[in-house]
């Protein structure tokens, strides 16, 4: 069986802090798919559509790497049928910690082989969330050194049109 591990968020937007974890994950897996999801608790500016591209765009020149969208369903189901060994996350601060501790602990309840791992991205990334960077963006702030130049792009095409929507 292939060392295959899944990492999954809203990546809204794909930041390259998550390229970071995406890039240590991929010395310790094989096969790593992205898989951008929907969060409950959070309204995604991105559809899932549009973050399934910029992901891809991102992330297309790393081999062992996909990019997949879980349109409804347990991403604890979604680790099984795909034959995932582990989930990675991203955790960048105290304060993640025990959202993660608790998701962690109910996706090993749902599916006992699944073993969730916690990467750190490199310190200059530990403020880096995409909340932050969608608030600046949006109202009009530098971002180009967080995310990727395709990311930029969406991001001032999506201002463009929520300028548009304001007229
Ligand atoms: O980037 P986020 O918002 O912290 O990612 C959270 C995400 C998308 C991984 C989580 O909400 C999720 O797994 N959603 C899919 C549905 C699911 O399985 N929910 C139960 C999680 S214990």
């Amino acid at each position: 069986m292939k060392n295959k591990a899944i990492y999954p968020g809203t990546f809204d937007p794909f930041t390259n802090g998550h390229l970071d974890v995406l890039e240590r994950a991929l010395n310790i897996f094989e096969e790593v798919i992205v898989v951008i999801a929907e969060n409950s608790q959070k309204h995604a500016l991105f559809s899932i559509d549009e973050r399934h591209v910029m992901t891809t765009e991102v992330t297309g020149v790393y081999p062992g790497v996909s990019v997949e969208v879980l349109h409804k369903g347990l991403l604890a189901d979604y680790a099984r049928q795909v034959g995932a060994r582990a989930i990675v996350r991203g955790v960048r601060q105290v304060k993640d910690f025990e959202y993660e501790f608790q998701m962690s602990l109910l996706n090993r309840q749902l599916y006992p082989d699944v073993t969730t791992v916690f990467l750190m991205p490199n310190v200059k990334y530990t403020y880096v969330a995409s909340s932050i960077i969608r608030e600046v963006a949006m109202l009009g702030g530098d971002v180009s050194k967080f995310v990727h130049p395709c990311v930029l792009d969406m991001m001032h095409q999506k201002r463009e049109e929520q300028n548009q929507q304001k007229l």
